[in-house]
């Protein structure tokens, strides 16, 4: 029996060598070397004006609440069907998260909600690009000019993917990346916080909550001849080891997304007859004007179930296969926030019965098939 994991690390082979090269430059604070290296990477490859590196995307996100001056009374308007961090950036500067629906193709956010949740107290709006897949960003760019909100893309699984001709992360004012271990590139624990726009106001905002309310990063630039706190702030920057770790993924951006793409389609090719005899409710989708970076995989069944079935009884022929978010509304701390179970249909349904597959850079074709082997012997049973 072969033993298909969820996820699995990929390294490139140079790690190694990029962390002993940090420690023999004595570079392991933040923004050593690495970071300096990465930073411009992502500002040229993905054509962002300002990218700082940072401990998580999570942290990204409370950093881009507070730069848009975030506070009580305010609304930040994002999908239920996201991660925790989304909401808690905008619960931890005392505001209001307000969920919207989700479209039932790309399981991103549906701007037609986002119209109808706008009230005088909206500040921001969060689209979260799932699994890689763009959101309609014409349309979200279109609300959040007629009613000046700022748009915060949650591009945590978006790294290297495409909305039309434009990298995610470079439509919002503001965006994140993440390089959590489970991403498609990896530093263990990291992320990106992104400014799409040449603002020195906002920038030397950033850089100084970034650096524990600090102007450290004009001593490092020779501005001031010594630094001190002059605003209030936090801990953000990443250790030049982690970037150390990331340049060399970084290096490696376009082979991982090919590893990737090969291992999607091989899925959907295998599987497809399943939408089409309505076995199965959808699938990840390759949408015509968007790239995907092929962060993942997902099947939807019909009911939570044989979601579960399907789940113990591909782990029985050793694969892992995996739920996704628990819908924010009907968490228990979503709950607290005055929604109940009903309020989002496509949004439950989803939650209940979508199951992503075993999905790994280097997964072979022959772990590709041995799962489609087993999924379509358990899908044929039910
Ligand atoms: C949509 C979304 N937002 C935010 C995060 C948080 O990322 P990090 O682990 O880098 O803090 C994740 C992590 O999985 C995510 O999926």
């Amino acid at each position: 029996m072969m033993k298909i994991p969820f996820n699995k690390i990929y390294l490139t082979g140079n790690e190694i060598n990029l962390i002993e090269k940090a420690f023999s430059m004595e570079s392991v604070s933040g923004d050593g070397f690495f970071t300096s290296k990465v930073t411009s990477l992502i500002e040229e490859k993905f054509s962002i004006p300002k990218a700082f590196m940072m401990t998580s995307a999570t942290h990204a996100l409370d950093m881009a609440m507070m730069l848009i001056d975030l506070g009580p009374k305010d609304e930040v308007i994002m999908p239920s069907f996201t991660f925790p961090s989304t909401a808690n950036s905008v619960i931890l500067q005392g505001a209001k998260p307000v969920f919207a629906e989700i479209l039932p193709t790309t399981l991103n956010i549906d701007p037609g909600d986002i119209e109808r949740k706008i009230t005088k107290n909206t500040k921001a709006i969060v689209p979260v690009h799932y699994g890689g897949i763009g959101c309609e960003m014409d349309r979200i760019i279109d609300i959040s000019k007629r009613y000046n909100i700022y748009i915060i893309e949650d591009a945590a699984q978006g790294v290297n993917a495409k909305y039309k001709d434009k990298f995610l992360g470079a439509w919002g004012h503001l965006a994140c990346y993440s390089f959590h271990g489970t991403k498609n590139y990896i530093s263990g624990e990291g992320g990106a916080l992104l400014i799409n726009s040449k603002d020195k106001e906002l920038i030397e905002r950033a850089e100084i909550i970034r650096q524990k309310g600090t102007n450290r990063s004009k001593f490092l630039k020779g501005k001031v001849d010594k630094y001190s706190w002059v605003d209030k702030g936090s801990s953000y920057t990443p250790s030049d080891i982690l970037m150390a770790v990331l340049y060399g993924q970084l290096k490696h951006l376009d082979i991982i997304k090919k590893k990737r793409e090969n291992i999607v389609k091989h899925y959907i090719k295998g599987l497809h007859k399943y939408l089409e005899s309505g076995v199965l409710n959808g699938m990840t989708s390759l949408e015509d004007n968007r790239d995907s970076n092929y962060h993942l995989f997902y099947i939807l069944l019909d009911n939570e179930t044989i979601r579960n079935e399907v789940i113990y009884k591909l782990k029985k022929c050793g694969i892992y296969a995996r739920t996704h978010f628990e819908p924010l509304h009907s968490s228990l701390k979503g709950q607290t926030l005055g929604y109940n179970l009903g309020d989002f249909k496509v949004t439950e349904k989803v939650g209940k019965t979508l199951l992503r597959l075993p999905l790994y850079t280097d997964m072979t074709i022959e772990e590709v098939n041995y799962v489609i082997y087993h999924l379509d012997k358990i899908l044929k049973e039910l």
